[in-house]
């Protein structure tokens, strides 16, 4: 594999508008690459909202992509949940593990679900935030594929920056549109939030099982 050697985190991830998704080196290269912070800024507490009025007393929630387990940890902290992250980094896993430890922490390469981890029907909610353009080369396989690990009648929940069609340079073929993920997406809409980051849209899409 190529060795690269940068600080910004597009180096690592889609380049001439292909997906390069060197995320593994990304993670030993830079400390906090999508400059996550302490997971605070509208999105994150817009999501949390979102999934602390869905989620009910003794569940079990897996957020998958979850980088170094910021937002994990959030979630774990308002719903007192039985929280498992994922990441394909396992040096962002071990980070998140060391950080939080009283959330298990699992590197998975989601792209490769035939090596899924997690069995069939295991949680009850099941968070993608801000994974998706990592997984545009087989996202309709995976938006089938995941609702296999949600127990009957749990949730699917997507929170997600779109872009304005003027800005778009990586995925349109695969995803421009909310309705591009919902034709993606075979169980039942529950709740679609949608507004305006500057100029660019950002959703988050509750479907149900
Ligand atoms: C923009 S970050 C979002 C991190 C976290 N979910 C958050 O919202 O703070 C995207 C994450 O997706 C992970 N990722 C990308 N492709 C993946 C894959 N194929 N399987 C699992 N995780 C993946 C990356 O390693 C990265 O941590």
């Amino acid at each position: 594999m190529v060795e690269i050697n940068s600080k910004d985190y597009r180096d690592y991830y889609i380049k001439d508008g292909k997906l390069i998704g060197v995320f593994e080196q990304c993670y030993q290269k830079i400390d906090d690459p999508w400059d996550v912070g302490d997971a605070l800024d509208i999105t994150y507490n817009i999501t949390l909202g979102v999934i602390e009025s869905f989620y009910k007393a003794g569940q079990k929630l897996l957020d998958l992509g979850c980088g170094k387990g910021v937002f994990t940890k959030r979630i774990k902290d308002r719903c007192q949940c039985y929280t498992v992250g994922s990441d394909i980094s396992k040096t962002a896993c071990r980070k998140a593990s060391i950080s939080y430890p009283d959330i298990t922490f699992i590197p998975y390469d989601l792209l490769k679900f035939e090596q899924c981890p997690f069995k069939e029907e295991q949680f009850d909610i099941i968070l993608l935030n801000k994974v998706l353009w990592g997984l545009i080369p087989r996202l309709s396989e995976i938006m089938r594929f995941v609702p296999y690990l949600i127990r009957q009648g749990g949730y699917l929940i997507i929170s997600q920056h779109l872009f304005h069609p003027a800005n778009q340079t990586y995925g349109k073929d695969v995803l421009s549109t909310v309705q591009d993920l919902e034709k993606m997406i075979s169980i039942k809409k529950e709740l679609l939030i949608e507004f305006m980051l500057g100029v660019n849209p950002y959703i988050i899409l509750v479907s149900q099982k």
